[in-house]
């Protein structure tokens, strides 16, 4: 069994994916602890109904990443992390945390990446009007959702969807291939 930190910034409805698979017993995994770099953030309530520790802290109280990616990394250490977990993490990940957990953060993105990295992958691949669009999941580096990829799935843009309704179907697809490629994943680690 894995043992898991979650990362994440907002609603958390990746998270709540991830902790229900383990409830199902479809992923062999402990969620350790959920960090939060918004102290009002939606997954706070969850993980708490989850009865799963959190971190929560503003970026501005801290004089620099290296200072809270260093007390993040001594909780992690404390409660024997073994993977971190980005869903929907809002922030580059720093060399604290990039060297301490080599090849052991994934995140998940809202694209076909390399196409529409960054923030609102969603409406940029509506506003470009492609055909499809989709969800990668992949190792993270020091870049913009830029780390190799593990699996990538399509979800096509279909004539009368506004954005809202192509962001229902993309987070659909997330919520049922994070789980399942993680479970892939940690079965050959
Ligand atoms: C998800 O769609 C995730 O792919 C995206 O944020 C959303 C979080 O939703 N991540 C990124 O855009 C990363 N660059 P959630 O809080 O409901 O899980």
């Amino acid at each position: 069994m894995k043992r898991l930190a979650v990362f994440a910034s907002g609603n958390g409805s990746n998270f709540q994916s991830i902790a229900d698979a383990i409830k199902d017993g479809v992923l062999n995994a402990e969620i350790c602890l959920v960090v939060c770099d918004r102290e009002d953030a939606y997954v706070l309530e969850r993980a708490r109904l989850e009865n799963i520790r959190t971190f929560s802290f503003s970026a501005k109280k801290y004089a620099s990443k290296v200072e809270f990616e260093t007390e993040i990394l001594g909780i992690l250490r404390q409660l024997e992390v073994e993977f971190i977990i980005l869903a929907g993490y809002m922030r580059l990940i720093g060399p604290t945390l990039l060297q301490a957990y080599s090849h052991r953060i994934v995140n998940i993105h809202p694209s076909l990446l390399p196409n529409f990295p960054g923030k609102d992958a969603i409406g940029q691949a509506f506003d470009a009007r492609v055909e499809e669009t989709g969800v990668t999941i992949h190792y993270v580096d020091d870049g913009m959702d830029t780390g190799p990829i593990i699996a990538q799935k399509t979800v096509p843009i279909l004539a009368g969807d506004t954005k809202d309704i192509l962001q229902i179907r993309i987070q659909e697809t997330e919520h049922g291939m994070y789980p399942s490629v993680l479970q892939q994943l940690f079965q050959k680690k």
